[in-house]
């Protein structure tokens, strides 16, 4: 099946959260409910008005969180955020995360952003070869870390 043909894509909502649950538990092989509970109730309104879910045959398979931050601080240049994308793995390959991250992109734009930042792991090759594949690229930021 083409899944694509089905694909309706649609603001993320907090009745959202068991869907959201079961797929990050398919990709990660850990039920995380408390995680995405918290996540959710915490999620701001900008970042719930932005966020996104992709249902195929009304079942939601895929979601993108996002967030835009520059506002509080009248910076110039108003900065977007992808915080988490996942897909159901029977549903990957099938173009749903670059819809939503199209999606999402096309939000962002809407509320005046010229750049977007995400972190990546270095071992997740996926998650690198689908931003490397939505024409993202190292920026000038580096992550510097503590342990404590
Ligand atoms: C990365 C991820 C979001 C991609 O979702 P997807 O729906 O399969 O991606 P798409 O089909 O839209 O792929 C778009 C492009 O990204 C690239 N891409 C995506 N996954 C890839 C992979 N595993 N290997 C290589 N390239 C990949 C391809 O270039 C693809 O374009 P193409 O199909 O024209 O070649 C998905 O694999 C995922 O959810 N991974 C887990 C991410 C995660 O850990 N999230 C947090 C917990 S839920």
């Amino acid at each position: 099946m083409n899944s694509l043909e089905n694909l309706n894509i649609r603001t993320l909502r907090r009745e959202d959260l068991d869907a959201i649950v079961r797929i990050d538990e398919k990709v990660l092989g850990e039920n995380r409910k408390s995680y995405w509970e918290k996540k959710l109730e915490l999620m701001n309104n900008r970042s719930s008005q932005i966020s996104l879910v992709a249902e195929v045959e009304g079942s939601v398979v895929g979601f993108i969180l996002g967030d835009v931050s520059g506002w509080e601080f009248g910076v110039p240049e108003t900065i977007g955020w992808i915080d988490t994308i996942g897909v159901d793995p029977a549903y990957q390959k099938k173009g749903l995360a670059r819809a939503l991250a199209h999606e999402l992109i096309k939000n962002l734009k809407v509320l005046g952003v010229k750049t977007i930042y995400t972190l990546v792991s270095w071992n997740d090759w996926d998650l690198l070869q689908f931003f490397h594949a939505m024409g993202f690229t190292r920026g000038d930021m580096i992550n510097l870390e503590l342990k404590i």
